[in-house]
């Protein structure tokens, strides 16, 4: 047995043990906009739906452990408290991974990926139309923890409208996993696909 202290391995140790264990992970690629109106794209797999009624998602940019500082997303949301998070599908998850690049903050990972901003209806943002979901959101809170590289930040919003492309649903509205494709994260630099399911009657259901 491996016994890790999390209060004395470097916080990189720290990352790279949990993202291996805490696996596979949902990928929120998620799309913000600065004061001025610049667009900006990035992947989060620090991400989850936490609450159905409000209906709230989460996702946390971490401090760069490159630079020390916020990401671009993180930025963002803080100037304009409103996104979109689009889901990752295999059709377009090598350019995701392309989005996750240190560009430079006001460069647009649209234009350098190719993935096209379509204007959100509820909120003042894009929606990804290479994606066949889109979730429209708006900001409830951002809780911070730590300092320094590898430091949490928790993105709190409430999803405003759902833009499902109605050829995943079946005739009752259920989103068709095989037509979806979504992609997850894994450990290191590994990612799954959502190919190899099954299922089990829920017990209190039966
Ligand atoms: C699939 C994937 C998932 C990622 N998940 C996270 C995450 O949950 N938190 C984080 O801080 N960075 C994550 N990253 C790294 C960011 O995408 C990367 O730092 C990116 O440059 C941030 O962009 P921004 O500065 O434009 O916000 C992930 C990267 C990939 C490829």
């Amino acid at each position: 047995m491996s016994t890790l202290d999390t209060h004395t391995l470097p916080w990189q140790q720290v990352y790279a043990r949990l993202t291996e264990i805490i696996q596979p992970r949902p990928i929120a690629l998620v799309s913000t906009q600065d004061a001025e109106g610049r667009l900006n794209l990035a992947p989060f797999s620090f991400f989850n739906l936490i609450s159905c009624n409000p209906p709230l998602i989460a996702f946390a940019p971490q401090i760069s452990g490159r630079t020390g500082k916020k990401k671009d997303t993180l930025r963002n949301i803080e100037q304009h408290p409103e996104f979109v998070v689009a889901t990752v599908t295999e059709a377009i998850a090598e350019r995701v991974n392309q989005a996750s690049a240190p560009y430079d903050y006001g460069v647009s990972e649209f234009e350098k990926t190719g993935l096209t901003p379509v204007p959100a209806q509820k909120i003042r943002g894009f929606c990804v139309a290479e994606s066949p979901v889109n979730l429209e959101c708006s900001l409830l809170e951002i809780r911070s923890y730590g300092e320094g590289g590898g430091a949490g930040h928790l993105v709190v919003a409430r999803v405003e409208l759902l833009h499902i492309d109605e050829q995943l649903q079946d005739e009752a509205g259920c989103i068709l996993p095989e037509r979806l494709q979504a992609v997850g994260r894994m450990g290191g630099e590994d990612w799954c696909t959502t190919r190899d399911r099954f299922a089990y009657p829920r017990p209190d259901r039966r």
